[in-house]
C-alpha cells in the first residue's frame, strides 16, 4: 500500500475561493531550494520568488540591478523544493516596461525555465499592454502597487505611497484595470490601511498587503525580514517572528571556540 499521501496544489482558484469565504492568503518570499521546502512543509498558501532577492541575497541596495536570468536561478531552485504552495516569481526591472513584446518574452523564460506557476510585475496603466500580452498567452499575472520598488529612483524615497486622494485615486483606478485584465491577484506596498480597506471591498480579486494594513485578503513579507536575519531594516509594518540573527551568530561562535580548543571533532565525530 502507497504511504505517500496527496498534496493539494494551491491554485490561482483556490486563491479566490480563499477570498470568497474569507480566509485570509499566508504568502512569503523564499529564494533557495533549502529555505522554500521548510516554508512549503509549513503550509504557506504562495511563496514569491521576489526580486527582494536583489537586497537580501545579493546584497545590492535597490531591487534594480537583479537580472531575469538571476531571477530564473531563484525561481528554478525554489519550484524544485515546493509541493503545495503557489509559486510566483518577479519580473525584474527592464524586462517587461514600454515593450510588451519583451515582457512576454521574459515571462515565458521564467514559465519555460523555472516551471513557476505565475508571474508578478509592478505598475497599473502604464504597463497594461504588458500585462495583456503577458496574459495573452495563458500566464497568470500577479499585479503590485502602492510603493514599487523598482520605481523607487522616480520617487527617491521608500516612505508610505498613496497618502493623498489624488495618488489613492490613481491607484484604485489601477487596480480595476489589471483586475478588468485577468490579474488574478494584487500585492500592495506600504499604503494607508483604510485605501488597502477599499481595494479589497471594490475588487473580486485577492488583494495580499506588505503594510496595507489588516483588512486586505492577505500578508506578505520576505522571509530574511520576518525571521530576523536582515538587522538594518525595521519599518512599522514588520512584525519579527524570530531572531535568527543571533541565534546564527550564537551557533557560528560556538563552533569557532570549538575547533579552536580542540573539541570538535570528538571521538566519535571522526572515522
Ligand atoms: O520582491 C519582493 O519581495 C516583493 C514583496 C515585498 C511583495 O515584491
Amino acid at each position: 500500500m502507497s504511504v505517500h499521501k496527496q498534496v493539494r496544489k494551491v491554485t490561482t482558484h483556490r486563491l479566490s475561493e480563499m477570498k470568497l469565504r474569507g480566509e485570509k492568503i499566508s504568502m512569503l518570499t523564499s529564494y533557495d531550494f533549502s529555505m522554500a521546502q521548510l516554508v512549503d512543509q509549513a503550509g504557506i498558501d504562495v511563496i514569491l520568488v521576489g526580486d527582494s532577492a536583489s537586497n537580501v541575497m545579493a546584497g545590492n541596495q535597490t531591487t534594480l540591478p537583479i537580472t531575469l536570468d538571476h531571477m530564473i536561478y531563484h525561481g528554478r531552485s525554489v519550484v524544485k523544493a515546493v509541493k503545495r504552495a503557489l509559486v510566483v516569481v518577479d519580473l525584474p526591472f527592464g524586462t517587461y516596461q514600454g515593450n510588451s513584446k519583451k515582457a512576454l518574452s521574459s515571462a515565458i523564460r521564467i514559465m519555460k525555465e523555472t516551471a513557476t506557476d505565475a508571474v508578478k510585475l509592478e505598475g497599473g496603466s502604464e504597463v497594461l499592454d504588458s500585462v495583456n500580452r503577458i496574459l495573452s498567452a495563458g500566464i497568470p499575472v500577479m499585479g503590485h502597487l502602492g510603493l514599487m520598488p523598482q520605481s523607487i529612483n522616480k520617487f527617491g524615497t521608500y516612505s508610505v505611497r498613496a497618502k493623498e486622494e489624488e495618488e489613492a485615486e490613481k491607484l484604485i483606478s489601477d487596480a480595476k484595470v489589471l483586475e478588468e485584465a485577468g490579474c488574478f491577484a494584487i500585492v500592495l506596498e506600504k499604503i494607508p490601511a483604510s485605501l488597502g480597506e477599499r481595494v479589497s471591498k471594490e475588487l473580486n480579486i485577492p488583494i495580499i498587503g506588505i503594510g496595507a494594513g489588516g483588512k486586505v485578503d492577505g500578508q506578505v513579507l520576505v522571509i530574511h525580514d520576518m525571521l530576523g536575519i536582515t538587522q538594518q531594516f525595521s519599518p512599522r509594518f514588520l512584525r519579527r517572528y524570530h531572531n535568527l540573527a543571533d541565534e546564527i551568530k550564537g551557533a557560528v561562535n560556538h563552533y569557532i571556540t570549538d575547533v579552536k580548543s580542540g573539541d570538535f571533532p570528538n571521538d566519535k565525530e571522526q572515522y
